[in-house]
């Protein structure tokens, strides 16, 4: 049981269980009638995974579980990654209004970033790619104005100091020198997915990021034919690769 986006809102599972309304559930829930785990709960903001255990009048209630279902979406910029945002921005999902589950999406992109971002309804999967222990590897392609000098990319892969600590050793790799009027531009995969991290190491070494843009998320990497705002089922083949990156 959780209090963030992940999961299905607790009156809805109820309802889906075949027990009641989704409106009655929610009366159930005020009332005092339903426990998750054990705990009683009166809120209805609360989130469940499918292994939490809910119990109606103290009755146990079998979850019927929505078919997990994964995609990947090339996010253009001018989009949240948040399911809903109070200053009304466009989010990721707006582009996958044809999607009936509830998908959110597997970590965060800015809203100036572009690129590759998995979307599921797999909870289990979703958490175990966000969580710093699996060390799941993003790579982005980032422009800058002017050459990086060599010392500058030896500051990344060996880790800059940030706020929030020293990150931990990034590759780099250079793609292109600037040449009159284009910018430089360079592969970073970092395995650390803090707030605005590309961001803030490039702005360390003193060369702010002008665009950037993920290609690669764990095993899985942006090919040409997902053009921008389009998504798409992911594969068998992707869905096990991906699972298999964090032990599933
Ligand atoms: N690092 C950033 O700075 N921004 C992103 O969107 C992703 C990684």
């Amino acid at each position: 049981m959780i209090e963030n986006n992940i999961g299905e809102r607790l009156q809805k599972v109820i309802a889906q269980a075949g027990i009641a309304s989704r409106r009655h559930a929610e009366q159930m829930i005020l009332e005092g009638r339903v426990q998750v785990n054990g705990k009683k709960i009166t809120s209805l903001g609360t989130k469940v995974q499918p292994e939490d255990k809910i119990a109606v009048d103290g009755r146990v209630l079998k979850q019927k579980k929505e078919e997990n279902v994964y995609f990947l979406l090339n996010k253009p910029t001018g989009y949240i990654t948040s399911a809903t945002d109070p200053r009304g921005r466009k989010t990721v999902l707006d582009l996958m209004k044809d999607v009936k589950a509830r998908i959110y999406p597997v970590g965060r992109l800015d809203y100036d970033t572009s690129g590759l971002l998995v979307l599921t309804n797999d909870g289990e999967l979703a958490h175990r790619l966000m969580h710093p222990s699996f060390g799941v590897e993003k790579t982005y392609r980032v422009s800058v104005k002017g050459n990086v000098p060599s010392e500058a990319i030896d500051r990344l892969r060996k880790g800059v100091i940030l706020e929030d600590g020293k990150t931990a050793p990034a590759k780099v790799r250079i793609l292109t020198r600037q040449s009159q009027g284009s910018l430089q531009q360079l592969e970073i995969t970092i395995h650390e997915g803090r707030n605005r991290q590309v961001r803030r190491m490039f702005d360390k070494i003193g060369f702010p990021v002008v665009a950037l843009e993920r290609i690669r998320f764990g095993p899985i990497i942006l090919s040409s034919d997902l053009k921008i705002g389009n998504y798409r089922a992911m594969t068998a083949n992707e869905i096990r690769l991906l699972k298999a990156s964090v032990k599933l």
